[in-house]
């Protein structure tokens, strides 16, 4: 069997080595090189369950808590019951974990985990340890790779995928194949501000849309409370909240626990509107207050973002460093079932690009590295199986784009929309469809979506492209938003506009 695996992070990857050791061949396409993609800029780390105090069932529980009672608890299952192997593979691929001098694994903590139990590598650095162990492990093999390769679509015929169809160089190229593996992250790009690396544009998601798959809870993004507020979007990773950093306001009052009883630990969601309902009030971003660690524990677990930091202006031993949300992680995706095969009989969604069933409306810290490699080597493992002629459980909800052609604005203005670019729609996501919603404004912002839908022209370069995906998934999530109409998880809805933080980082005096 021919096995294509869009995506080339922790869940692209371990589907490519896992297909591969099965016998198929494999070819993994990726937008940038291969380990390119939002594993490699993960911190926390990998949740796991380690010592007689943690239980994988605890793990479950704390995982169903933070996604609001919207996970699918037979996938957190999976997700806790397979989890203990992936690690151990991933340590057999060589990811060196951080342990300590007797050579136990070192585990931090992480907001809403009820133990430390997090693993993680060169401190800070998870992510990159991870994509160059698993990238270094694909060149081994002899696993066709094409780098540099954007996903313009799927091909499918009589309801099941043949193939993708792809631009590399400007140019349009088909490849065939009995399977595709959907891995290309998730969409950070539809906001003004975000951790995703550049790239993130939902490619993977869109072109599933456009073909017919089920796509559910895109209006679950998820705002990392902690990234710096000057320059560039940097994560802050919440290991340092974990570690016992605090959020201060400008008084220096930790304001949090206004908001929750677990304060700097509270669920993400929680915690990163207080940070946005707070930044707006005071009119500048709130603190994140490190000092009490220390300058050598700072540099030791946090190599990276001491280094940031400092080459930034501050210095985090000494003084409280800025910090804002930022859109990071989807929970919603491409609709799969535990072993991740999409409504498209042939296709596979795994890592952020699916929807999993695991985070419901809020992801647990540490969580999406783990599920991509479960999933991941799940989707491998059912490559070669007979495809199900039922679904083991129902579709959440469904998105169906309508044609373009289709669209006329019905929208009650008296001024013509922004022209389309897209820092104007990152901006109007991120004010409207963002931390906290309002019934109007999301009203306002799908209108607004369709509109520029309706008059973009026939793309013909990468970024037009993209901008067509980010469209395409802007009017899925605002769609998706209008439609929730209660607040769960990530998902706020406020009766009254709010405004957001603002999105251009400022660059601020040393404090
Ligand atoms: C972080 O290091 O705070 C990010 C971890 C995650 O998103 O799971």
């Amino acid at each position: 069997m021919h096995v294509i695996v869009v995506g080339a992070g922790i869940a692209g990857l371990t589907a490519a080595l896992h297909a591969r050791e099965s016998g198929h061949a494999v070819t993994v396409v990726t937008k940038g090189r291969l380990g390119d993609g939002s594993t490699r800029y993960a911190q926390g780390g990998v949740a796991g369950v380690y010592g007689a105090a943690d239980s994988a069932a605890q793990h479950a529980a704390d995982t169903l808590v933070a996604g609001a009672d919207l996970s699918d608890p037979a996938a957190v299952d999976v997700l806790v019951t397979d989890g203990a192997a992936r690690i151990a593979e991933l340590i057999a691929r060589g990811v060196a974990f951080d342990r300590d001098a007797d050579g136990a694994l070192l585990l931090g903590r992480e907001a809403a985990h009820s133990h430390a139990r997090i693993v993680h590598a060169g401190g800070d650095a998870t992510g990159a340890a991870i994509s160059q162990a698993l990238a270094d492990a694909v060149r081994r093999t002899d696993t066709a790779i094409v780098e540099d390769a954007f996903l313009l679509d799927l091909l499918v015929a009589d309801g099941a995928v043949r193939g993708i169809r792809l631009l590399i160089d400007g140019v349009q190229r088909q490849l065939d194949a009995d399977a595709v593996v959907l891995a290309t992250g998730g969409a950070g790009h539809l906001y003004a501000h975000t951790t995703n690396p550049v790239g993130i544009t939902g490619d993977g998601i869109a072109a599933a849309l456009r073909a017919g798959a089920a796509v559910s809870d895109l209006e679950f993004m998820q705002f990392h409370p902690t990234v710096l507020a000057a320059g560039p979007a940097f994560l802050v990773s919440e290991a340092v909240r974990g570690e016992g950093a605090t959020l201060i306001d400008g008084t220096g009052r930790r304001f949090v626990f206004d908001s929750h009883p677990d304060g700097e630990l509270a669920p993400r969601d929680v915690v990163s509107r207080a940070i946005a309902r707070q930044a707006v009030a005071q009119g500048s971003p709130v603190l994140l207050d490190a000092t009490m660690l220390g300058a050598e524990e700072l540099a030791q677990r946090f190599p990276t973002i001491d280094r940031v930091t400092r080459e930034r202006g501050f210095d985090w031993a000494f003084e409280p460093i800025p910090v804002t949300p930022a859109a990071h992680y989807l929970m919603g995706g491409i609709d799969t079932d535990l072993d991740g095969r999409t409504t498209i009989r042939g296709l596979f969604a795994v890592g952020e690009t699916a929807r999993t069933g695991v985070h419901g409306a809020n992801r647990l810290a540490s969580n999406s590295l783990l599920e991509g490699a479960v999933f991941g080597a799940r989707a491998a493992a059912a490559l070669a199986a007979p495809w199900p002629t039922t679904r083991s459980r129902p579709f959440r909800s469904q998105f169906t784009p309508l044609p373009t052609s289709a669209r006329s604005s019905n929208r009650d203005r008296n001024a013509e929309p922004a022209e389309f670019s897209r820092a104007a729609l990152q901006r109007l996501m991120w004010e409207q469809v963002g931390l906290l919603r309002t019934d109007a404004g999301l009203a306002d912002a799908l209108a607004t979506i369709r509109d520029w839908r309706a008059g973009v022209s026939e793309p013909r370069t990468l970024a037009e492209h993209e901008d067509l995906n980010l469209l395409l998934l802007a009017e899925a999530t605002a769609a998706a938003a209008l439609a929730r109409t209660a607040s769960v998880g990530a998902h706020f809805r406020v009766a009254e506009p709010v405004e957001a933080p603002g999105v251009e980082a400022p660059i601020l005096e040393t404090v």
